[in-house]
């Protein structure tokens, strides 16, 4: 795909295979949310990303090096693009041999493994739309997602592993897959000893036995440009999760430019992008725009630090990877623990370093720049969101200049604005605003599912005739965006995404508390962490509290919306009309005597006692 300016996003649009031609760009707009681009066409996006590129002469290239975790001894190491459309073609047919059609959901609960790909691919291939559930959620948190998108097939593994550990996946999919109605099929990548239980009521099979026989060439299914992708559930200001809706075409055409745009990513080049496939990261840099541009890519189902905290600089050094992308947590954990780590491998191949996610901090920027990139590569600050489906915001190697912790120029054809709480567009330079787009993109997600009134509610109406991003941001003299973080009740804990009020729904439910509030505060590590207050009648010690309120934490969501810390309060602090003011009690957590006027308060003394609690 060329990476010339996208002044006509048709024109991109054009470089791919279309069934039958798109008549229109963008048709609909924010205020209803009926988004359209590239209306008329339709096509396959996997046809696109395999045998676009096999046609193209890439059959023989490979597709994606496979580091398994250390504990996984599976054979088959790397993929090549013509052996990736095998194994799609035979995950096709058997999900056609299983009834599944065109729109129907498949779920994806799997660790970092081929098969990941393959499965997820397959959906593309037979126009039926994925839902992949990262690893670390938890059984309630799976199952809540497979009801709300009515899951027919469920797509897991035997075991997780992760680091020294391992997990039961397919038990967690097993209990998550109980008595659905719509559910009817469970597939198991069979990679362990341990032995499967079967699940009763459901047609419970391994992968190999699923694929058995299975041709090896599938016909893709071509679906209209506005066709329902995937659903990516991500969490809001409110307690339920939303799962958010890609379509095809436009998705196809922003993954596929941001890559290769972004990273000024050139044929020979090796990308490794270290995010989960259940995150929106390893969607658009993993699973869809690097193979759209024919990429080779690392898949990885390993953690930084085992067997040994240079475990990331040892994949780079063996597949001599060219482009590394990862999250600000991990490098600001892995420079706690020394440069040796780095010096002692070879990071040569290295010349784009990515990071996103958060934003990221001075100190790790410099180690990122310095140590890991020698000062010779560049790094790219990538702003985004899992609703924009792609960068929006970045510098561009060799094109724009890099700023430590700016994000910097949004992309071509990308309008940011910012705006105050009344609506007025910040014109001043250095004034800090929140950050909205104010023309649709066509990686835009469209609705979300089931509840297309809370998508308007969430993105479209808060400033009228603006996509609301929920970030708070500033521009500097020379035009460049600082993104300061999320404005609204969404914590960023070690780059994931978590909303305060799921976690107090939680806490709330347990029986433990009266009434909680949960806020998120800096952490020198994680980028934020969670802090709970809760008002409790029982008594046990925090520290008690804190171990049984993570644990129904771990239970209901999963292990990564645990609370750093659980503070027992008498009160707190409330508006008049009763709402907690979580902004006040955040700053009383950081120490920030600017409280504003507390007199209007309808409890202004629970503030002191809060205090003597904290420190
Ligand atoms: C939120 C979106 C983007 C994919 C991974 C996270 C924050 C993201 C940056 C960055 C500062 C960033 C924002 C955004 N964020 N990238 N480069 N600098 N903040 O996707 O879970 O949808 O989270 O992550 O607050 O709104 P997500």
């Amino acid at each position: 795909m060329n990476s010339h300016q996208a002044s006509n996003w048709s024109d991109l649009a054009k470089e791919f295979t279309w069934k039958t031609d798109f008549k229109s760009e963008l048709s609909g707009g924010f205020e209803k949310g009926d988004i359209t681009w590239f209306k008329e066409g339709s096509l396959n996006i996997c046809e696109n990303l395999l045998d676009r590129n096999i046609e193209a002469g890439l059959g023989e290239k490979t597709a994606f090096f496979w580091e398994p975790n250390e504990l996984n001894n599976s054979l088959k190491k790397s993929f090549s693009y013509n052996e990736v459309l095998t194994e799609v073609s035979k995950f096709s047919n058997a999900l056609k041999e299983s009834g599944i059609k065109k729109g129907d959901v498949i779920a994806i609960y799997m660790p970092m493994v081929p098969e990941a790909v393959f499965a997820s691919l397959a959906c593309s291939r037979i126009g039926a739309v994925h839902t992949i559930v990262f690893g670390g959620f938890s059984k309630e948190a799976l199952r809540s997602r497979l009801i709300d998108s009515k899951t027919k097939l469920i797509v897991t593994a035997k075991t997780c592993y992760r680091g020294n550990k391992t997990i039961d996946l397919l038990g967690v999919a097993q209990e998550a897959s109980k008595d659905l109605d719509h559910l009817s099929h469970l597939v198991f990548v069979d990679n362990s000893d341990t032995s499967a239980n079967e699940q009763s009521g459901l047609n419970q099979i391994s992968y190999t036995d699923f694929v058995k026989g299975m041709p090896t060439t599938f016909e893709p299914v071509y679906v209209e440009a506005e066709h329902p992708l995937f659903i990516l559930y991500t969490s809001g200001s409110t307690g339920k999760p939303k799962g958010l809706v890609h379509t095809t075409g436009g998705y196809m055409v922003w993954s596929a430019f941001t890559f290769k745009e972004v990273f000024q990513f050139q044929d020979d080049d090796v990308f490794w992008c270290t995010a989960d496939i259940g995150w929106i990261t390893g969607h658009s840099y993993f699973l869809y725009g690097p193979f759209l541009n024919g990429a080779t890519q690392v898949m990885f189902e390993g953690v930084p630090t085992y067997p040994n905290p240079d475990r990331f600089w040892k994949v780079i050094e063996k597949y001599k990877v060219s482009h590394f992308y990862t999250a600000p947590t991990a490098i600001r954990s892995l420079q706690c623990l020394g440069d040796d780590w780095v010096l002692n491998s070879d990071l040569s191949s290295l010349k784009v370093l990515g990071s996103v996610g958060e934003p990221i901090n001075l100190e790790a920027w410099q180690w990122y720049n310095d140590i890991v990139g020698k000062k010779e590569c560049e790094i790219v600050d990538t702003w985004w969101q899992t609703e924009t489906g792609g960068v929006m915001i970045s510098n561009i190697p060799g094109k724009t200049q890099a700023k430590p912790c700016l994000a910097t120029k949004p992309l071509s054809g990308i309008n940011p604005a910012l705006l105050d709480q009344n609506a007025n567009v910040v014109h001043d330079n250095n004034q800090e605003g929140i950050l909205c787009i104010s023309k649709p993109w066509p990686g835009i997600a469209r609705t979300i599912l089931n509840d297309h009134n809370r998508y308007l509610e969430t993105y479209m109406k808060p400033f009228p005739g603006y996509y609301y991003t929920g970030d708070g941001a500033k521009r500097d003299d020379d035009g460049d965006y600082r993104i300061i973080g999320r404005i609204d009740d969404v914590v960023n804990v070690s780059g994931h995404r978590i909303g305060t009020a799921e976690v107090e729904d939680v806490i709330n439910k347990s029986g433990l508390v009266i009434e909680s509030a949960v806020v998120g505060i800096p952490d020198e590590t994680t980028g934020q962490a969670l802090l709970a207050f809760g008002i409790v009648s029982s008594t046990d010690s925090s520290e008690v509290l804190e171990n049984k309120v993570n644990e129904a934490i771990k239970e209901k969501i999963g292990s990564f919306s645990k609370v750093k810390k659980f503070v027992i309060v008498k009160d707190l602090p409330k508006t008049r009309s009763g709402k907690i003011m979580r902004r006040l009690l955040r700053k009383v957590a950081t120490k920030d005597e600017n409280l504003g006027d507390t007199s209007t308060l309808l409890n202004p003394d629970c503030i002191l006692e809060i205090k003597k609690s904290l420190y």
